[in-house]
């Protein structure tokens, strides 16, 4: 049964494939507005969630099939002590495809694994999160027209992040992508993404805590918030948490066709003057997520029936 728990479980013939249909769901809405007709989603989050959760219901919806949800880990039987295991178990008889966000790395996989329908990984602890991936890829292959030749500025928590870890493995098999990794010394990218991705495929990458001497090169600059969650302590999380806010004079230096992302949600890392500036596309990014969501529960139901 075919999952998606970590990006790399799709080729980039499939990703692009991906991007094409979502282009098409874009232009032609009517035409997929029946094809999960009959067909149930069920989104388990034992994390907080707006945009993935609420996207992937309004995506099933939207093609015309139905959702069940679990909404937080409270509301259901995982607080009385049952296994991720014994609950994909029990998932497979209500519905036809899993979207599941957890607070701990490996979750989606053990789901995976324990179900008898597709699970789709909607965020797995600091882990990593494919699904914000595909909405970054197709908002950077509708602003740019290309994923090829690009240098992206990663800024803020690049420890904790897991959209960074994903959309790192995501474009590191693509050629020509350049990487500034942008962030306070204790929230640097993991030695296993720096080793096993970067390193490993040959891509080119600075590591500095300075966004604005960064700033020029970019093409895309991908912000993110300090992930108060994954601290071990209140006091270093306080100490970090604004340790980049991006501000409109902090962009002059900036292309004039930079793309400035933020998977959301944002605390305090962009100033809402920006919202305004056409380089800002975090809401773009929020729309493609749907669309993209669409694009994979429709593979993967596909590739379950065949
Ligand atoms: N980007 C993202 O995962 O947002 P939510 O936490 O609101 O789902």
């Amino acid at each position: 049964m075919r999952s998606l728990i970590d990006i790399l479980d799709f080729t980039t013939e499939e990703i692009d494939a991906m991007l094409k249909t979502a282009c098409d769901i874009i232009e032609n809405p009517a035409k997929y507005s029946e094809m999960c007709k009959g067909k149930k989603l069920a989104t388990l989050f034992f994390e907080p969630s707006t945009r993935t959760r609420l996207s992937f219901e309004a995506a099933m919806y939207e093609l015309g099939g139905n959702v069940i949800s679990v909404s937080s880990a409270d509301s259901s039987s995982a607080s009385k002590g049952e296994s991720v295991a014994d609950t994909a178990k029990v998932i497979s008889c209500y519905a036809d495809i899993i979207a599941m966000r957890h607070p701990k790395e490996g979750a989606a996989l053990v789901a995976a694994n324990n179900a008898s329908i597709p699970v789709i990984n909607a965020g797995d602890g600091g882990h990593c999160h494919p699904t914000q991936t595909l909405a970054d890829l197709l908002t950077i292959y509708r602003e740019k027209g290309r994923l090829n030749n690009i240098t992206v500025g990663f800024c803020g928590d690049l420890k904790f992040g897991r959209t960074v870890h994903s959309l790192i493995n995501a474009l590191s098999r693509y050629t020509g992508i350049k990487l500034v990794l942008i962030s306070p010394e204790e929230l640097k990218v993991p030695g296993y993404v720096l080793k096993d991705t970067i390193i490993k495929n040959g891509i080119p990458y600075v590591e500095t805590t300075d966004l604005e001497s960064a700033m020029p090169e970019l093409d895309i600059l991908y912000m993110t918030r300090v992930q108060r969650e994954r601290f071990f302590n209140e006091e270093d999380y306080l100490r970090l948490k604004d340790s980049y806010i991006l501000t409109p004079e902090k962009l002059n230096n900036a292309k004039s066709d930079m793309c400035i992302l933020h998977p959301l949600p944002r605390v305090n890392e962009i100033s809402v003057a920006i919202d305004k500036d056409p380089r800002a596309c975090y809401f773009k990014q929020v729309f493609n997520g749907k669309i993209m969501r669409m694009a994979l529960i429709l593979k993967l139901l596909k590739e379950a029936q065949a």
